[in-house]
């Protein structure tokens, strides 16, 4: 099963865009530029008090690849995936992003290694407007963190210019060009949906997680979801964690099942969702 659109982009092409400076994991000798894998998880177990919400995941992410990650609630998918990105840090095991250890490195030093992330409910400031929240975005990973500072900061005066023209792309990438003047709080929840996509875009990230982008959609906005993802993807490695099967199927080549903390299977979507043991999480799942 291949899902239609253009094809993943090469990893050197995706190597090659890795910002000067970025060293390369001491200890696997790997050269900058020869990135092979943009996440990497090794024996992770995640535990909360008694609660395992992983009990030991390897998995590795390849540079270009839209990959999903799928299971009934409380399989430990968004642990997973705030495990992965940086912001929760596992209780074993480690990860490696673009072939770097960074279970010692913060997440606002991984953001500015080109990662970013959509949350489930990515706040999006509601009296703001489109624009407004885009350019907020772009200072996300400095040390500021009130909008109106911001907007009215030296650093943003200076970088103005590279500010709004990135803004614009992004307006003209996620199609709210129109409505970019408008409070972020009177849009759509499927348009907000694509801002909160937008704000993580505004620093150009090379690997972006989102958490759930298309909860909540109607048909129709998750559809127009999954166009944006498409025309987001050249040169960038996306991690996707969703529910919603039509999303994973359209726009993953292959995707992971979680069960109870358990990375169940890897695969094309429309052969994990045979596997009799994703069956029978699903079909036991009554919150589905
Ligand atoms: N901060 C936390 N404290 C305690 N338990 C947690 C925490 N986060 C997640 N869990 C537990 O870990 C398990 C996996 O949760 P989660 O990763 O949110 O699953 P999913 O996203 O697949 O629904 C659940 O049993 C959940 O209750
Ligand atoms: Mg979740």
């Amino acid at each position: 099963m291949h899902r239609p659109g253009p094809e993943a982009a090469p990893a050197t092409a995706v190597a090659g865009s890795a910002p000067a400076g970025v060293a390369p994991a001491a200890s696997t000798g790997v050269a900058a530029g020869a990135v092979v894998s943009a996440v990497r998880a090794r024996g992770v177990v995640k535990r909360y008090g008694g609660v395992v919400a992983l009990a030991g995941v390897d998995l590795e992410i390849g540079t270009g690849e839209v990959f999903g990650i799928i299971g009934p609630n409380g399989a430990g998918k968004s642990t997973l995936f705030d495990v992965l990105c940086g912001i929760t840090k596992p209780t074993e095991g480690e990860v490696f992003l673009f072939d770097r250890p960074v279970n010692d490195v913060p997440p606002h030093e991984i953001a500015r290694q080109g990662v970013a992330r959509s949350f489930q409910r990515t706040a999006v400031f509601g009296e703001a407007t489109v624009r407004e929240n885009l350019l907020f975005g772009r200072h996300a990973a400095s040390s500021h963190s009130v909008l109106g500072r911001i907007l009215h900061s030296a650093a943003w005066r200076r970088d103005r210019d590279a500010f709004e023209a990135k803004a614009r792309e992004v307006l003209e990438l996620t199609g709210l060009t129109e409505d970019q003047h408008r409070p972020a709080n009177v849009l759509a929840y499927g348009v907000q949906r694509r801002l909160a996509v937008g704000i993580a875009l505004m620093n150009d990230p090379r690997l972006l997680f989102l958490d759930e982008p298309a909860a909540g959609m109607n048909g129709k906005e998750s559809a127009d979801f999954v166009e944006l993802v498409r025309a987001i993807e050249p040169g960038r490695t996306i991690v996707i964690v969703e529910h919603d099967m039509t999303v994973i199927s359209a726009l993953c080549r292959r995707t992971l099942v979680m069960v109870d903390g358990r990375p169940v299977t890897v695969g094309p979507p429309g052969e994990v969702f045979r596997h009799p043991e994703v069956i029978e999480a699903y079909l036991g799942a009554d919150d589905e």
